[in-house]
Formats: C-alpha cells, structure tokens, sequence
C-alpha cells in the first residue's frame, strides 16, 4: 500500500543522500570499530515520515486454530507447559513473539478439573473467553468465573492462578498480554507465588459486586492503584450496554457502535499499558476507513464480516482474530443483513496517549473506503 499524502522524496532538504566512496566506507570501518557510526547512513531509515512498522496484517482463523489448541491438550501437560497456550505470531515480529506491534496474544487451553500454580510478572495480562463454562481465575485473591464472550484483565503485578472446574469440556480462552513492550523496555520480572496457589476470598467476582453497576462505593477509601478495581466484565451485560447506546447513538464512522471497557474510578483505560473496546457494527453496516498510532488485536465476538486492512479483504466469523498494524489504513463491515455483529479488541492506545504518540486520520478519498488490492 502507498500511504497517500505522506510519501516525500527523501533527497529533499535536510534528509540524508550520502552516496558510498571509498574512502567514506573506511571511515564507517574505522567508527564500527570503535562502537559507533555515522547518522546520516541510517537516519531516513530509524525517523522515517510516518510509522513503518514490522507487522503485516494477519488473521487466524479460530476453526483452523482449535483443533491444534485441543491437540495440545494431549501432547503436554498443565505442569510441564505451566501455560499451555497456542501464541499467535505475526510473520514479522517473530523476534519478539508479537501478534502485531508490541501486543502478544494466545488461546490457552484448561482441561475440566485443571489448574495453573500462582504467579505474577511486569508484563499486563487480559484475557477473552472463547468457548467452555468452567473457567476461573484468581487475581490477587479475587476468584472470578468467567464465561464465553467475558473480558477479564490480570493488572501488572497482581498474583494470578487459574483452572477449568467446569466438567462439559475444555475452557479455551484468548490471552492478550504486552510482554514485548515491557521487553523492549527491558522491564521484565517474574515471579512464582511463595505458595503456589493463594486463598481466595470468599465472594466471588467481588470487583463485579462492587464496581460493575454504574455506582461507586461511598465512603470508602478512594481507589488509587494505577489500574481499574473491576476485574471482569460478562458478556451479557456489555452486549447489552452496547445494544442500548445503538439506540441512544449514532456511533463513530470508522467504529460503529463502540464502547471502551474503562476503570469506573478514573473513567480511563483499564490498565496504563493496554486499552480494551467492544464495538457493534448494524446488519449490513460498512464503516469508513481511518488509521491511526497504535497496534490492535481484533477477535470477533458475535457474527460475520469483513475488514479491509492496508488494502487487503480479511473475511472473519466469530472467533476469528485480527490484527491491524499501527498507521494501517482500516474499515469493518458487517456481511449479515439481518444481525448485528460484534469485534471485541485491545490495544495499545493508553500508551500512545500517554507518551503524546497519537494521531489519527480519515481516508478522504472514494467516498472513504480502500480501493482493494
Ligand atoms: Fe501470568
Ligand atoms: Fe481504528
């Protein structure tokens, strides 16, 4: 794809256009031996115009990718994996095992009656529930039960376990984690719970009791941890909330219909390093395209459709996951005339706020839809 209105030429004013001589070439020699080197031989390419990053868009078809996640089931144990999960792996940052940009994710796999020992890293941790009923999880001594089409987050730090205690199948599960910003950052830690496992409270999916009904608790001492207090958001009632602002709202021409998953205190993202969306695209709807900083991971969480991504046809039907490199021109729509269909996503965008990276941009041009490759 040509990027439009940004392509300049880079022998224009001011960039580099150094071309080799022999004698320059023994000057590089001389500086690489001693640990350093000229700018100008890699300055257009380290500042370039506009983001150029390493991810190609990608999309994992969830009917290909079960049966090799249930495989996994029977070649390796909960023990001997410690997390026994299928990563999905952008061809362009296998480096640092990346799905798109800094974002890792992955379908974990828990057989009925399986459990994980406690743990805790630098690293976010956000999880999506794909299929099974019986999943769990510990989050510093919060037990959450969690279902198919949940959003669930692990704040950085926080001590976490989980299991499968259902007993009608496996529980597979989307984990979304940003382990390789906190790598490129050099950030990482890790550690096992003193006691392998922690002792739950005795209420479960308390932070849901507590923060998950649009009400705040009153007197209490204010919440200040740099991360959302509800931990997990069911399914049902975030459908509902999005179907209620269908009817209450135009929506975002490039979204639909598109809530952000926030911390009720702060009205901010759920955690600093990784933002959460769940979007609700009409029967029939096609949205414009736009771009913007900040790498995405899509899943589809009900219905069928397609995105265009850079230029390129992504067809996706439920469980389907995406992913949309930062500055990739974007569109979704909706291919079913008579229900609506829904993409849950995390991201990087707290970052990008954060650090003053964002920028976004419409596609002005054919009535704003890519022309496809
Ligand atoms: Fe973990
Ligand atoms: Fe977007």
């Amino acid at each position: 794809m040509t990027p439009r209105g940004t392509r300049r030429d880079d022998t224009v004013l001011g960039r580099a256009r150094v071309s080799d001589t022999p004698e320059l070439e023994a000057y590089y020699a001389e500086l690489a031996d001693r640990e350093a080197g000229a700018l100008w031989t890699v300055a257009n390419k380290i500042e370039p115009w506009y983001p150029q990053p390493q991810s190609a868009p990608v999309l994992w078809r969830y009917a290909e990718l079960r049966p090799l996640v249930r495989k996994a089931l029977d070649l390796v144990s909960a023990d001997d994996a410690g997390r026994r999960v299928v990563m999905l792996v952008n061809p362009g940052r296998r480096d640092v095992s990346a799905a798109v940009g800094l974002l890792y994710t992955g379908l974990q796999i828990m057989g009925p009656g399986e459990s994980m020992t406690a743990h805790r890293h630098q690293a976010a941790a956000l999880r999506f529930v794909h299929e099974g009923t019986g999943a769990w999880t510990i989050v510093d001594g919060e037990k959450l039960r969690v279902g198919p089409g949940d959003f669930a987050i692990t704040p950085n730090g926080t001590w976490h376990e989980h299991g499968n205690e259902g007993d009608d199948g496996p529980v597979i599960w989307q984990d979304g984690l940003d382990i390789p910003l906190v790598n490129a950052l050099d950030a990482g830690f890790y550690e096992v719970h003193p006691d392998l496992h922690q002792q739950p409270g005795k209420v479960v999916n308390a932070s849901v009791a507590t923060y998950g009904g649009n009400l705040l608790p009153y007197g209490a001492e204010k919440w200040a941890r740099p991360y959302s207090p509800l931990l997990a958001w069911p399914w049902e009632a975030t459908y509902a909330a999005l179907r209620g602002l269908a009817d209450a709202a135009e929506g975002s021409p490039y979204d639909g219909v598109i809530a952000e998953y926030t911390n009720p205190v702060t009205g901010g993202s759920v955690m600093p390093t990784m933002g959460a969306h769940m979007q609700l695209l009409r029967p029939g709807q096609a949205t414009r395209a736009h771009r913007h900083t900040g790498s995405v991971v899509y899943t589809v969480a009900k219905g069928r459709g397609v995105s265009v991504i850079a230029g390129q046809r992504f067809p996706w039907r439920k469980g389907d996951i995406f992913v949309v490199p930062s500055w990739a021109w974007h569109e979704h729509a909706n291919l079913d005339d008579s229900d609506d269909a829904c993409l849950f996503s995390f991201d990087d965008f707290p970052v990008m706020r954060s650090l003053g990276f964002r920028r976004e941009e419409a596609y002005a041009d054919n009535d704003g839809h890519q022309p496809t490759l």
